[in-house]
């Protein structure tokens, strides 16, 4: 299992450059088994999660060609015949967003199989609402031996409200609704850019979508779509991060080919705590003398604070000046990073989904345990300014989502790499 080691103190100079959306990538990938025809999809991250999803497109019969290191990160999918429509277990317990096959699965084929996600680290998250949502439609779903079987004719479109806002609910059932017969009308809908990124592919490939990134979206069923080439949205996640890590380690960073318009709640946030901000068609600059103070956050669904951005923050508030509260509206158990920031020297106290940051603290290395993707990079945020080197074990969570994000933090100044399990692996 690969380390970090990173030695804090160098604040971060120069440009950054911010890949392809992990959580836009997944969905467009799985949207490509709507079609027999080619799907080209450019800008994909070269991530773990990515990996992974090929794998399960493979194993249905899919053949999918993903050109790192040729232009775009250019990938070509066709699902020509889907052999075996199952989404097995190996596979499914790696990455939870393997369930977003489910809709295109049913809405292809009219059977889909899927091995049922287990509980992960962040939370139990159920996928009770995709189904309930399918049975609306007309799919009859049954569970065995850890799988779910979701089996119609055809879907047929229905009025659905989500009883609470799901991203890959949304997207899933999205997937679905564009095959189904008829009109689809989905209520309470995440509003997220990956959401819009996908109803962006879905329309490319000849999907009749109105509303996306809005509450409510309408879909007019059609009986084929065809393939099309589409380009994936910078990630706001990872671009946030920089953003953070700029900030943190009194920096001057400026953080390239990304959305701003995705980033508003984070900026905002970043202007409280008295960080210096410049926004650019495609790019944001964010400078900062280290003299931080603390601005209280509140996890929402889109366009509010990002749960994913809600560690990486908190790492930021254990070197704000004053207490920081930040409330973890979303996920039931993501603030698995206070421990490891707390053996940092941070002094933070949970107690239910509020954790109280008393900043500012002197933060010392530490040997740390990555324990969920977004953790791991609050990790990395905080020895970015230790005293002294850190190491971060267990790196393969990180890998998941960052495409290279030693490398890219190295080439504006940071002293982090990558250290191999086998002796002499760099
Ligand atoms: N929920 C249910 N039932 C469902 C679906 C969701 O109760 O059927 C609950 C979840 O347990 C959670 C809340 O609803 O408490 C919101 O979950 P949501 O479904 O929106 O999360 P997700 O779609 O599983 C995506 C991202 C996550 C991100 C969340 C929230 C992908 C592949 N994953 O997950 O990303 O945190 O939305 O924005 O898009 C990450 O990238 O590190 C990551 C975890």
């Amino acid at each position: 299992m690969d380390k970090f080691v990173v030695r804090g103190g160098n604040p971060l100079l120069g440009t950054i450059k911010i890949s392809g959306a992990k959580n836009s990538a997944l969905p467009c990938m799985a949207a490509a088994i709507l079609t027999e025809d080619e799907v080209i999809l450019e800008n994909i991250p070269q991530v773990q999660d990515i990996e992974t999803e090929r794998k399960l497109l493979v194993s249905m019969g899919a053949e999918v060609q993903l050109g790192y290191g040729r232009a775009q990160h250019r990938t070509h999918i066709q699902c020509g015949v889907l052999s075996d429509p199952v989404a097995k277990y190996e596979i499914v317990k790696t990455m939870r967003a393997s369930s977003l096959v489910l809709g295109p699965l049913i809405a292809r084929t009219g059977m889909a199989r899927v091995a049922m996600p287990g509980g992960c680290a962040i939370g139990g998250r159920p996928i009770d609402l995709h189904l309930k949502a399918l049975e609306a439609m007309g799919a009859r779903i049954t569970q065995d031996h850890g799988y779910l079987e979701a089996k119609t004719e055809r879907l047929r479109g229905a009025h659905i409200v989500f009883d609470r806002i799901t991203v890959t609910g949304t997207e899933d059932i999205l997937m679905a609704a564009v095959l189904a017969e008829g009109e689809t009308i989905l209520e309470n809908c995440a509003r997220e850019p990956e959401v819009t990124d996908l109803a962006a592919l879905l329309t490319a490939m000849g999907a009749h979508i109105e509303g996306a990134g809005t509450s409510t979206i309408t879909v007019k069923g059609v009986a084929r779509l065809h393939g099309a080439r589409h380009r994936i949205n910078p990630d706001r996640i990872e671009a946030g991060t920089f953003l953070l890590a700029g900030a943190i380690t009194g920096g001057d960073l400026n953080v390239d080919c990304c959305e701003p318009h995705h980033l508003g709640s984070l900026i905002a946030k970043l202007e409280q705590c008295g960080v210096r901000i410049e926004v650019g068609k495609d790019n944001v600059r964010v400078r900062s003398g280290g003299q931080l103070k603390a601005a209280d956050i509140s996890t929402e669904e889109y366009p509010g604070f990002p749960t994913d951005m809600q560690a990486q923050f908190m790492a930021l508030a254990t070197q704000a000046e004053g207490t920081t509260t930040v409330t973890e509206n979303i996920f039931e158990n993501r603030f698995m990073h206070v421990q490891e920031l707390n053996r940092m020297g941070a002094n933070i106290s949970v107690q239910g989904r509020t954790a109280t940051v008393r900043g500012r603290t002197g933060l010392q290395s530490a040997a740390v345990m990555c324990s969920d993707l977004r953790a791991s990079a609050s990790l990395v945020l905080a020895a970015l300014v230790a005293e002294g080197e850190s190491i971060l074990d267990r790196v393969y969570h990180i890998d998941r989502g960052y495409e290279r994000i030693e490398e890219k933090l190295r080439g504006v100044g940071a002293q982090i790499r990558r250290m191999g399990e086998v002796f002499g692996k760099r």
